[in-house]
């Protein structure tokens, strides 16, 4: 993980470093640093801290701004604790360096070129410095392509050669790069939302080319040192954003932002009442002759071919399995040219989605990615893309994200049930009819948000929590679950409430909090039974129930009313709505929202 920035211009760089390396934190947030180089004078200054970019500023506070050349980083640990001699830039000689990845063989190179001594920390990373600094006699080119030969495992290298001031050098394999440049310099990222305003437009660099950043100009070079071109790709978000606007996190903000974005992700695909995803270029041949469908997503995004698992089933008939990613090749699973290999993921970046995506298709599969980053790794790997709408997702927790996943995956299944004939053209008209309505349905969960406040005040002094239902209640309630155990540190489970007699129910005691969601209609009664197991045992049950559904006089600690839908859309109201539940339990007990511990929105290790 990690978020890399460098930039070389005519601004003073400490400032736009450490307002870039904000936009990253992201990515990950246990230590930051930031080393510049001064044109003039040749002097360095390296600045680096365990903790947050907001520590890394006061650290900066006094350096006078004269350097206009400079790389940055914010971690996510991964080899070596979280101590200020671990933060990036590590500095080895004339060489100073930022990475994202991991290098697998670091401890090979350690001995393969006895570095034992020149080390102060415990990364990965300052051995690639060291190593470079041996090939280093002058030639930057020629020092990268040494260093490169012997790296086994994914990087993104960001490097100053102080005797080549207001140049940065730049080498990937798999971790991202983006560049950008304007009339006032130039500048790289991890991520296009860290290049800010420089440009309209930017560029994926691609692997294993070595790119220098000059102050007017990107150069680009092949392997062989040929001069070569990068695409350039628009930026159609808003990179400037107005930051989390009158609200206190970005998670608040991004929940409500769901009716918005995903009108916007169906908007361009539903045209004159129809399904088309001509904007995606997925031809219809893909869909109809498929045998098969096969999902590979890690966490949220799995849960969101959770949902259309359980809706290929029933529209279509159709054997779909959902993998988690991180397992996928490691389970020999069975993939032909008959299969579709749906890859799920809002960053485009997971590793593990993107290695499972890469196995599946040199199995012959097909492949669809439903993406919300653009241009990013795995939109480039898959056959097909289908964007989501989301935009920028800034809290790690992921919400917008996950409901636009839907949408999109929605669609997808809507036009392959209409092109493998399982819908005709009035089934097709329902469908579209209920997918419409639920911006407007997530909206009125959204207006409500303070009954859920108040339901999640009862929740803060919870250890363990439980999440019951059954069908599609149970899917979107491993999401629920997730949502509510990463931002709140409750241990949370959802459980098929069919199966809580089998074993779990043993740990139902006086008072445990259990959240029960009950939209589906076939499931109801027997989902209100499985509720009265659990308040026999004590359970203090929150019941978020399809308005439409009558009810017994039983008790409840609480009950929210879901706007009704028909059956398989309930996942975007209820999806609202356990959302905010976990946001305010996380915000009334003091947490940091945006950032919960140990985490990263990006995961570029396996
Ligand atoms: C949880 C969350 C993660 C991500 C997962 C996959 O809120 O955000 O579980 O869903 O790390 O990330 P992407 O979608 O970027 O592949």
């Amino acid at each position: 993980m990690c978020g890399i920035v460098g930039y070389t211009g005519k601004h003073s760089v400490t400032d736009q470093l450490l307002d870039s390396l904000e936009l990253l934190e992201y990515r990950g947030y246990d230590s930051a640093g930031l080393a510049t180089l001064n044109g003039d004078t040749g002097k360095v200054k390296l600045r680096k801290c365990a903790g947050r970019v907001s520590d890394l500023r006061k650290l900066c506070q006094n350096d006078k701004k004269l350097s206009t050349c400079g790389i940055g980083h914010t971690r996510w640990a991964t080899h070596g604790g979280v101590s200020d001699e671990n933060a990036h830039p590590h500095r080895i000689g004339d060489v100073l360096l930022v990475h994202n990845g991991i290098i697998e063989n670091y401890e090979e190179l350690i001995d393969h070129f006895m570095l034992h001594k020149e080390l102060k920390s415990q990364t990965d990373t300052e051995v690639v410095a060291a190593v470079l600094n041996r090939f280093y006699q002058g030639d930057p080119h020629d020092a990268i392509r040494k260093t490169v030969k012997y790296l086994k495992g994914t990087f993104a290298l960001v490097i100053l050669f102080v005797d080549h001031p207001d140049v940065i050098y730049a080498i990937r394999n798999v971790s991202p790069i983006v560049a950008a440049y304007n009339e006032n310099g130039t500048m790289l990222a991890s991520d296009v939302v860290a290049l800010g305003a420089t440009a309209d437009r930017y560029m994926v660099i691609p692997e294993y080319v070595i790119t220098e950043l000059h102050k007017s100009e990107i150069k680009l070079f092949d392997w062989k040192g040929e001069p070569c071109e990068a695409q350039f790709m628009e930026i159609d978000w808003d990179t400037t954003r107005d930051g989390k606007g009158n609200y206190p996190f970005y998670m608040e903000k991004e929940i409500m932002e769901q009716p918005e974005v995903i009108k916007a992700t169906m908007e361009e695909r539903i045209i004159d009442g129809r399904i088309d995803l001509s904007v995606d270029g997925i031809p219809d041949n893909i869909l109809k002759e498929c045998e098969r469908v096969c999902v590979v997503a890690c966490g949220t995004a799995m849960h969101a071919g959770l949902v259309a698992q359980a809706f290929i089933q029933s529209k279509l008939q159709m054997h779909m399995s959902v993998e988690y990613a991180s397992e996928f090749m490691y389970s020999d699973p069975v993939i032909d040219e008959k299969t579709l290999v749906l890859a799920i993921s809002q960053s485009g970046e997971t590793i593990d989605t993107l290695e499972a995506l890469k196995y599946a298709r040199k199995k012959g599969a097909k492949s669809i990615a439903v993406i919300n980053v653009k241009g990013s790794s795995i939109a480039r790997e898959s056959d097909y893309v289908m964007y989501t709408s989301a935009g920028p997702e800034i809290a790690v927790a992921s919400t917008k994200a996950y409901t636009t996943q839907l949408i999109a995956l929605f669609l997808l299944i809507g036009r392959m049930a209409k092109v493998r004939g399982a819908f005709d053209e009035l089934d097709e008209k329902k469908y579209l009819e209920n997918l419409v309505q639920t911006p407007d349905k997530m909206q009125e969960v959204l207006e409500q948000k303070e009954a859920i406040h108040k339901i999640a005040r009862d929740m803060l002094d919870a250890k363990d929590a439980f999440m019951i239902g059954r069908g599609l209640d149970y899917s979107i309630l491993l999401e629920g679950a997730l949502k509510l155990k990463e931002v709140s540190y409750i241990h949370t489970e959802a459980y098929a409430s069919g199966e809580l007699k089998h074993g779990t129910i043993a740990l139902i005691t006086e008072n445990t909090p259990v959240v029960a969601v009950v939209t589906q209609s076939r499931l109801k009664d027997k989902e209100l039974s499985n509720i009265r197991e659990v308040q026999s045992r004590g359970a203090s049950v929150v019941l978020m129930v399809k308005e439409s559904f009558e009810l017994s006089d039983a008790e409840y600690a609480d009950i929210f009313l879901l706007p009704a839908m028909a059956d398989e859309f309930m996942v975007f109201p209820a999806s609202a709505a356990l959302q905010l539940l976990a946001y305010y339990v996380s915000m009334d007990k003091g947490l940091d929202v945006d950032k919960p511990r140990n985490l990263a929105k990006v995961v570029t290790v396996e």
